[in-house]
């Protein structure tokens, strides 16, 4: 009889976190006690980071500091951008913002974790993001590559960096967006980064990681994958037969549905679905919109006895669309919301318990072996 092991670590706890509170079974998220959707509704990026970062709202004079220090921080040196430019154009989006990390850690020698690097890195990394993300859209659309300019907000200064241009009501959803995916417990992506900075690497070094990971589909994509699903029904006529013959006959999975931790509908789901109405402006986006609804209801129909309900990522790429990005975007839009958790998540790791991260495998191979001479083999 062998000895158990979890695979992919499942129900193993490697941390005691007092960032991101999950109840899969009544759909309750919380951000250190506060409700997500409140949190996305009334607050900003900046202010969710900087309560995820240092552990309290801040006050107007906190907030305002420490805006400025992350807008202030989004010029990239050269070598970064020239080295985003260099990769091939159909590069995946991801694969050119975890190079752009990746170059920046090069600046990264013996990183020395405390409260006071901790921050001033966090901080710095949080406006890079942004302009590593911005870019990367620009360098795939053929265009200029830009240092962004401060606006109002991280989300305003993003929206213009990409477009040149936003608007309030899409400024808010952008937001809105950046709260809901900040964090969400340890998923792969977050324990790549943890495993790294367990190792008390660079924080730089822990976001390369930690993207790297963000980029397999079994992760990242499925935002992206849900999107799809609608474009290829292309009419809401087409809703009823597609799921037919796609879904139930073959037994497939629908994509945007089910979760590992939620029994019920994903709590972030009630935003994006907001947003994803408010929003559809076009007649395509209308359309896709009146697609997506129908497909919800009738994988709610199929599914829901099961406890798998609609997951986050369901409506989000609705919002990404209508923002304005093409669908290689999502997953780097994802990746540009989780930076700020990912970064709570291992300075909280390396300042409470700082322990690396080095699980067993147990053998299982042959016994000892005698060599053989190659020429015998
Ligand atoms: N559509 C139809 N049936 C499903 C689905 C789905 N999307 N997801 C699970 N089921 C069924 C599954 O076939 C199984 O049925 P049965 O017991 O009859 O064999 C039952 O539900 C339990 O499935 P499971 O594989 O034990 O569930 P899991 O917890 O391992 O899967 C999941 C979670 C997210 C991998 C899965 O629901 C899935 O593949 N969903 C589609 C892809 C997707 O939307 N991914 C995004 C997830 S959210 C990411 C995040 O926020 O971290």
């Amino acid at each position: 009889m062998s000895e158990a092991i979890s695979p992919g670590l499942e129900n193993v706890n490697i941390k005691y976190t007092e960032l991101t509170y999950i109840d899969g079974i009544n759909g309750i998220m919380r951000y250190r006690g506060y409700d997500v959707n409140e949190l996305a509704a009334r607050s900003s990026f900046e202010e969710v980071s900087y309560l995820m970062l240092f552990g309290k709202l801040p006050n107007y004079d906190q907030l305002n500091e420490f805006k400025n220090h992350v807008l202030s921080n989004m010029v990239l040196p050269d070598y970064v951008l020239s080295t985003m430019k260099s990769l091939p154009k159909k590069s995946d989006a991801l694969a050119i913002m975890q190079t752009a990390f990746s170059a920046l850690s090069s600046n990264e020698n013996n990183y020395q974790w405390n409260k006071e690097n901790d921050k001033k890195t966090s901080m710095a990394i949080l406006g890079q993001a942004l302009s590593i993300v911005a870019n990367t859209y620009r360098i795939k659309e053929g265009l200029d590559t830009v240092t962004p300019e401060a606006h109002g907000s991280y989300a305003e200064s993003f929206l213009n960096a990409c477009f040149g241009e936003s608007d309030k009501e899409k400024v808010r959803a952008m937001d809105a967006a950046l709260i809901l995916y900040m964090d969400h417990e340890i998923p792969a992506s977050t324990t790549a980064a943890l495993v790294t900075a367990s190792t008390l690497s660079d924080m730089y070094s822990s976001i390369t990681s930690a993207i790297t990971a963000l980029r397999g589909p079994l992760h990242g994509g499925a935002a992206e994958s849900a999107f799809k699903q609608f474009l290829e029904i292309k009419t809401p006529d087409n809703v009823d037969s597609w799921f037919q013959k796609n879904i139930i006959e073959p037994r497939k999975r629908l994509v945007g549905f089910g979760h590992r931790v939620y029994r019920t509908f994903d709590p972030r789901l009630k935003t994006f679905k907001e947003y994803a109405r408010s929003l559809a402006r076009t007649q395509e986006q209308k359309n896709l919109l009146e697609i997506a609804t129908k497909l919800e209801n009738l994988g709610v129909k199929n599914f829901g006895g099961k406890g798998i309900y609609t997951n986050t990522d369901f409506y989000s790429g609705l919002v990404f669309n209508e923002l304005g990005f093409p669908l290689y975007m999502f997953t780097s839009l994802f990746g540009l919301s989780r930076i700020s958790g990912i970064l709570a998540h291992i300075i909280e790791y390396v300042e409470t318990q700082e322990r690396l991260i080095r699980p067993r495998a147990i053998y299982n191979g042959p016994g000892s072996m005698e060599y053989i001479e190659i020429e015998k083999r």
